[in-house]
């Protein structure tokens, strides 16, 4: 392929040596995809330094441009043999997926035409499909009139949750219009409530909103890593004895680390009682309403607002989350118009312009994943799919709960298991290094003071023969490390 200057390909177009180039480019990059798939380890084991060496003696902008084929072979040789695979079965530290084949074609289509979705002039289809793929979500949700929007993540749903539901608050309890006056004088009173383990999207949400982390209350969780809902309503009645501004109530519908599911039923009546917006945090857990087990999350819908990440349990590329909301009128916190952007007069003429739901403007058109691997695969496909991931944790779980060389606290109720072998801590930790250098990733995190592993089963490729592997490599080296 040439460079792009003057007259040579740079841009797709309807010219066929555009399309030539294209062809190349998309054809070379996956024969180097492929190439790279050449065994199963999800990592190559290098050590950090010498990784950092080798990236950091690559040119970055040569006074004369490299050309294609020099660069590729740089990506194949240097880059690719040490990305991490996730598609591995030999990888599950994190709520970090695979990405099924076709959404990863969805994102070719997505890059190509470049869509963008801050106004309807930048993207009629995508607008139009981002709106009907939010609005039969919603439904999915037990939503009757909400709506939505899609995010670059779990993190920004929740942050935006929380901004949404700060401003209602204060505007229905103080009469006041954030958006426009900023934080009232006695902001310092104003408190979210959410679980001890919760995402700390939640910390990094109001610092950004101005209120900081102690406006964050950390409620306790029980036995089985959920809100302890007696606790819960005991602290939140004595804060606002005390003149505090309880706002919102955050559950978590999947934990990062156990996948533990709080009671929605609970906290929707002390929400009730003390006046306060009902977030569900479902990033995790929301793909299992696909599965057999449904009924584990609760009634989703009970909540004001439900974050749903597409690129955890339903295997879609990075980046791909919603925020769905009952009341269709929250989003309006987002809402600014701009002469250049979003005139209130085409707006009135039909025009969807969704930059007024979204704290971003330019934005992703996530939307198309979710449509083509929904559509492709059907309730049916998706729910073999989630099955098979909280069979694997549940498989698992029954293996080392009856081996005496592992600890197990809670049995999954979702696709993450948190366990240790006995020992101590530093045998934990060593196996879990021991094991990256042999190419096999897995988790590892604190419970009761204490060094876990954890496995986050999402590959619905990954078989019972696997983790049995797994398990007894782990058992081996629970004898010598
Ligand atoms: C429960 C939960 N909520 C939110 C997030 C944040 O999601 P993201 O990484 O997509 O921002 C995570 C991430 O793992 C999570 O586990």
């Amino acid at each position: 392929m040439k460079s792009a200057v003057q007259g040579n390909p740079a841009v797709l177009s309807c010219r066929e040596e555009d399309k030539d180039a294209f062809r190349k480019a998309v054809g070379d990059a996956v024969s180097a995809i492929l190439d790279s798939f050449s065994d199963d380890s999800a990592f190559s084991g290098t050590d950090p330094h010498t990784l950092r060496e080798k990236i950091n003696s690559l040119p970055l902008l040569p006074e004369k441009g490299d050309g294609w084929e020099r660069t590729m072979e740089s990506v194949r040789k240097d880059i690719l043999p040490h990305m991490l695979r996730t598609w591995s079965p030999s990888y599950m530290p994190h709520l970090h997926s695979p990405a099924l084949i076709e959404s990863i074609a969805a994102e070719l289509i997505i890059a190509a035409f470049n869509s963008s979705m801050d106004s309807w002039d930048q993207g009629p289809a995508a607008t139009e499909l981002e709106v009907k793929v939010i609005k039969d979500l919603g439904a999915l949700f037990g939503y009757e009139n909400g709506d939505g929007v899609f995010t670059s993540g779990g993190s920004q749903s929740n942050i935006s949750a929380a901004l949404c539901a700060r401003d209602r608050w204060i505007e229905k309890n103080l009469g006041r219009d954030v958006r426009k006056e900023g934080l009232p004088d006695d902001f310092r009173k104003l408190r979210i409530y959410t679980s001890e383990i919760s995402h700390f999207s939640f910390d990094k949400g109001a610092h950004m909103m101005g209120l900081g982390y102690d406006a964050v209350v950390k409620l306790p969780v029980d036995r089985f890593c959920r809100i302890d809902m007696k606790k819960a309503e005991r602290i939140i009645e004595k804060d606002k004895e005390n003149g505090l501004y309880p706002f919102l109530f955050a559950v978590t519908i999947g934990t990062t680390d156990f996948g533990s599911i709080d009671n929605i039923a609970e906290a929707r009546r002390i929400a009730d009682r003390f006046g306060m917006f009902l977030h569900a945090d479902a990033a995790y857990g929301s793909g299992a309403l696909l599965s057999s087990y449904a009924e584990r999350l609760g009634d989703l819908s009970l909540a004001d607002s439900i974050t749903v990440d597409f690129h955890k349990m339903f295997l879609l590329p990075i980046s791909a989350s919603a925020l769905l909301v009952k009341d269709s009128t929250l989003l309006d916190t987002f809402m600014l118009h701009a002469d250049y952007l979003n005139r209130e007069e085409d707006e009135a003429d039909g025009y969807i312009n969704l930059v007024g739901k979204s704290m971003q403007t330019t934005r992703r058109f996530d939307a198309l994943k979710v449509y083509i691997s929904f559509r492709m695969r059907g309730r049916d496909g998706y729910r073999k799919i989630m099955d098979t991931s909280i069979g694997n944790a549940a498989y698992f779980y029954s293996l080392i709960a009856k081996d005496s060389t592992f600890t197990a606290p809670i049995a999954p109720e979702l696709s993450s298991v948190v366990f240790a072998v006995r020992r101590d801590d530093e045998c934990n930790k060593k196996i879990r290094r021991e094991l990256l250098s042999e190419g096999i990733v897995i988790g590892q995190t604190v419970f009761s003071g204490r060094t876990m592993l954890k496995f986050t089963l999402l590959n619905p490729a990954l078989t019972h023969e696997h983790i049995d592997r797994l398990t007894e490599r782990i058992k081996e080296l629970a004898e010598r490390v």
